[in-house]
């Protein structure tokens, strides 16, 4: 069997040709893998998402804010709730496939998609990653931050800073007309340098006009290049990096909240970005 070429770029019939479409078909033409046009992203709708970007970030402060020991999972649920739907938008998790909460709260082992519940409650020396995700007009951003409670350990200072830096590491590496391999190729490096591994079993997301668009960002080498990188694209980076082995499990009993094969810390942060003529702009900074 002949592998058939992708052809995802397809121009609507007795259109005239942009030099962005040059440009794209040339590399498909070559056989590389190339986003389906629908994927770019018009001015207004970058900027759509860049407000709901505005909303988004407002929550995450709030937390930044109001976290501390002694709080309960649920009342950070009740923070994004509320500041969000006062600003006119509406929290994306709530009632996302059956997600019954306003946020994501992922506490120490957990990696992502953890449940707010009002016996879950903050304690000195805890890591948790806050993901907040936001619809605003009928568009979606999507980010998470890693806060500490108190004091922790060296170790897991280490493991919210290492991850941190991934996020940036691999944001940077991910140009214009490279490919998104070469995201999780950097993420993958600086991680494994500093002794943590990363996460396989999820990814990063094209978001924008829905909650998870194409493409899949993986944050680990795939060793293949993957779709190349066009101005207009909007996706997520989100690495999640585990202090011991990169394997996961999903608590049956809740059928959300991914847990480490080891149960060792787990830390992730997450912008959205939009591709430009001169590399990825942060959407939710
Ligand atoms: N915010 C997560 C992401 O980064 C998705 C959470 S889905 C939910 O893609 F239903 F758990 F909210
Ligand atoms: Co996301």
């Amino acid at each position: 069997m002949f592998k058939k070429r992708k052809h995802n770029w397809s121009v609507p019939h007795g259109q005239e040709l942009t030099e962005l479409d040059k440009k794209v078909l040339s590399f498909q033409n070559k056989g590389f893998l190339v986003p389906r046009r629908e994927l770019i992203k018009t001015p207004e709708q970058i900027e759509g998402i860049r407000r709901s970007g505005v909303v988004n970030t407002g929550v995450l402060d709030l937390v930044e804010q109001e976290i501390h020991a002694g709080m309960s999972t649920a009342d950070i649920d009740k923070l994004v709730y509320d500041y969000t739907t006062q600003h006119g938008a509406i929290p994306a998790p709530l009632n996302y496939e059956g997600f019954p909460k306003s946020v994501c709260t992922s506490i120490n082992e957990v990696v992502c998609h953890g449940i707010p519940n009002e016996n879950e409650i903050l304690r000195e020396g805890d890591i948790i990653n806050v993901d907040v995700s936001t619809i605003l007009d009928g568009y979606y951003s999507d980010a998470s931050r890693m806060f500490i409670i108190g004091k922790t350990t060296p170790e897991k200072e280490k493991l919210v800073r290492v991850t941190k830096e991934c996020l940036a590491i691999g944001a940077e590496a991910a140009k214009p007309y490279g490919f998104i391999g070469d995201i999780g190729k950097a993420i993958e490096k600086h991680a494994k340098r500093n002794g943590f591994s990363v996460v396989r079993d999820l990814c990063g997301h094209g978001v924008g006009l829905e909650f998870h668009e194409e493409p899949e960002v993986n944050h680990y080498n795939t060793h293949e290049k993957g779709m190349l990188l066009v101005p207009g694209m909007v996706f997520t980076i989100e690495p999640m990096i585990n202090m011991g082995t990169w394997q996961v499990f999903i608590d049956e009993a809740d059928g959300w909240t991914v847990v480490t094969e080891d149960e060792l810390p787990s830390a992730q942060w997450e912008h959205t970005f939009v591709m430009t003529e001169h590399g990825l702009e942060v959407l939710t900074a």
